[in-house]
C-alpha cells in the first residue's frame, strides 16, 4: 500500500486528480470507479479544470459509481446521480451512455444488482477505483457488520452513517435507510484503487487501515490490505499527523 500525506485538502485533491488524469492519458478508454461524498469534490473540481484548461479528454472514458441511496430518484438533489452530474459529468465531455450509477428506484433489486456487476464485467472491469471512507470505516456503503457482501447488493445503512450523512438533508428523518452498493469483492476486483481521506474525523478509520495488521468486517476498509495496488492519499489530519506532538510518531 502506498501512502501519501499532503499538507491540505487542496493538495490531496490535486494529487488525486493528477493520478486520474495520467491514467486517462495513458488509457483514453479507461473504466473508472467513482465515489461520492464531500471527499472527492476537490478532485472532481480539479479534473473539470484540467478538462477546460488543458483539454483532458473524457470522450472515451466509462464510469461506474460505487453506490446510490435506495428510494431516491435521479432528480432528487441528494441522489448520487444528481451529485455526479452537478459536480463532474455536466462539466466534462463524458458520453451519457458511458455513465453507470446504480438506480435507486430499481424494482427487482437482486436482478438489478447482478446486471450492474455484469455491466462492469462486460466493460472489462474497473481500471481505477476512487474511494472515500466513512468515519466508521465503510467503503462504498459496505457498512461494519458480521458479514460483508462480495458483489453489488441492497444494504441497510448504519445509524452512524445516517447521522453522518444527515448533514446533506433537511433532517435526519429524510436520510434513506438503505442503499445499493458495490460489494467488497466488486471493489477489490479493480486493477488499481485510490482511497482519499481528509479531516480528523477520518483518523481512527485510517489508522485501522494503515497502522494495524488485521482485517476485520467491523472496519470494511481493512479489506483493502489484501489488494496489491492501493494508493492512499491523506491530508495531515486524517493521517493522525499532529505537528505539535512531542513524540517521534508525528515528527516530520
Ligand atoms: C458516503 C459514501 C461513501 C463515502 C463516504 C464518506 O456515505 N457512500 O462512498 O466515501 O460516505 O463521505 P464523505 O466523503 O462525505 O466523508
Amino acid at each position: 500500500m502506498e501512502i501519501t500525506i499532503k499538507k491540505s485538502y487542496e493538495d490531496m485533491s490535486k494529487a488525486a486528480a493528477n493520478i486520474i488524469a495520467d491514467a486517462i492519458r495513458q488509457k483514453p478508454d479507461i473504466v473508472l470507479g467513482l465515489a461520492t461524498g464531500s471527499t472527492p469534490l476537490g478532485t472532481y473540481k480539479e479534473l473539470i479544470r484540467m478538462h477546460k484548461e488543458e483539454g483532458l479528454d473524457f470522450s472515451k472514458v466509462t464510469t461506474f459509481n460505487l453506490d446510490e441511496y435506495y428510494g431516491l430518484s435521479k432528480d432528487h438533489t441528494q441522489s448520487y446521480y444528481y451529485y455526479m452530474h452537478k459536480n463532474l459529468f455536466d462539466h466534462i465531455n463524458i458520453k451519457e451512455e458511458n455513465i453507470h450509477i446504480p438506480d435507486g428506484t430499481a424494482c427487482n433489486v437482486e436482478d438489478y444488482c447482478s446486471k450492474y456487476e455484469q455491466q462492469i464485467k462486460e466493460c472489462g472491469g474497473i481500471d481505477l477505483q476512487i474511494l472515500g471512507i466513512g468515519t466508521n470505516g465503510h467503503i462504498g456503503f459496505n457498512e461494519p457488520a458480521e458479514k460483508l457482501f462480495a458483489s453489488t447488493h441492497l444494504t441497510d445503512l448504519t445509524e452512524d452513517t445516517i447521522k453522518a450523512n444527515s448533514r446533506f438533508f433537511d433532517s435526519i428523518e429524510k436520510v434513506p435507510k438503505k442503499a445499493i452498493t458495490m460489494g467488497i469483492g466488486s471493489i477489490l476486483k479493480a486493477k488499481k484503487i485510490m482511497l482519499l481521506a481528509n479531516g480528523k474525523n477520518k483518523a481512527t478509520a485510517i489508522s485501522h487501515l494503515i497502522n494495524q495488521n488485521y482485517i476485520t468486517t467491523k472496519v470494511p476498509a481493512t479489506f483493502l490490505k489484501t489488494h496489491n495496488d492501493v494508493t492512499v492519499i491523506l491530508d495531515e489530519e486524517a493521517s493522525g499527523f499532529n505537528k505539535n506532538c512531542c513524540k517521534d510518531c508525528c515528527k516530520e
